[in-house]
């Protein structure tokens, strides 16, 4: 491949009892890329993601961040982890209590320890780059689902991460919003070079703005490579997957 990933598998296997998940997995997310995970609906695309972040432990194989095998992390080292690769989960994890503003301030006072006045102009700097500045005041539940998803991304944004892991983040938009959030991913890729990971089935999110995708089929990688040769590959199992995958199912 000749450039150094920035997050690399090297032969994962996880298990949960007779469950093998994951039976051997090897690929690289290259450094600014937009790389997508995709497979069916309990392939195990959640799973690979929450190891990168230690929310599950493989049983065997190495998981390697910027250089550094990630796999005998301890929880600190984790938590020092998790402040350069933010996971936007698929289902809202915002206050609901807490105005957008808050929700954002909050994370940024304790992770970079500023002043209340420096947090709030940092979370409103995140939420301009959303175009969601004008919602600073309101609570997260009075906002519909693609608007909260964008604010989740400004949350995680504002903590300046290198790598964002995104997962199923149009899943239950409506097209409008898909597509938003699917330009949004690409753009702060763009801007920020983040390295963005994004576990999905959505094809249309695919076609407009993935560099290289994983394909995960019974445990194994099936496909790994650029985004459009995906989608034109004529092996009969991405063959099916690209051309009767319900758009958007869970
Ligand atoms: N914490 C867990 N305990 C037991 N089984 C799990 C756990 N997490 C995921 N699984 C199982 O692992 C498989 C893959 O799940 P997941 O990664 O969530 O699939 P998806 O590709 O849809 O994201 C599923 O069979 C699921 O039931
Ligand atoms: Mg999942």
């Amino acid at each position: 491949m000749g450039e150094q990933g920035i997050i690399g598998f090297h032969d994962v296997y996880k298990s949960f009892g007779e469950n093998h998940v994951l039976r051997g997995i090897n690929f690289d997310v290259l450094p600014g890329d937009v790389h997508f995970i995709l497979g069916h609906s309990g392939a195990g695309k959640s799973v690979l993601i929450k190891q990168l972040v230690g929310l599950l432990k493989p049983d065997s194989g190495q998981i390697v961040f910027d250089g550094e095998d990630i796999t005998a992390y301890s929880e600190k080292q984790f938590t020092n982890l998790r402040k350069r690769c933010q996971f936007v989960f698929q289902h809202s994890t915002l206050f609901d209590s807490r105005s957008v503003l808050e929700n954002i301030a909050m994370p940024v006072r304790k992770r970079f320890g500023l002043g209340r006045k420096e947090a709030n102009d940092a979370a409103i700097d995140a939420l301009t780059k959303v175009n969601a500045e004008k919602y600073v005041d309101v609570l997260p539940t009075q906002l519909g689902h693609g608007l909260r998803k964008r604010i989740a991304i400004a949350r995680a944004i504002a903590l300046k991460p290198e790598v964002v892991l995104y997962d199923e983040p149009t899943t239950g938009l409506d097209p409008v919003n898909a597509r938003r959030t699917d330009r949004l991913i690409r753009d702060l890729a763009d801007r920020l070079k983040i390295t963005s990971v994004v576990v999905s089935h959505d094809l249309i999110s695919l076609r407009s703005i993935a560099d290289r995708v994983t394909f995960l089929n019974g445990g194994f990688v099936a496909f790994e490579g650029r985004a459009m040769e995906f989608v034109r590959n004529d092996d009969p199992i991405i063959h099916q997957f690209v051309h009767h995958a319900r758009i958007g199912a869970n």
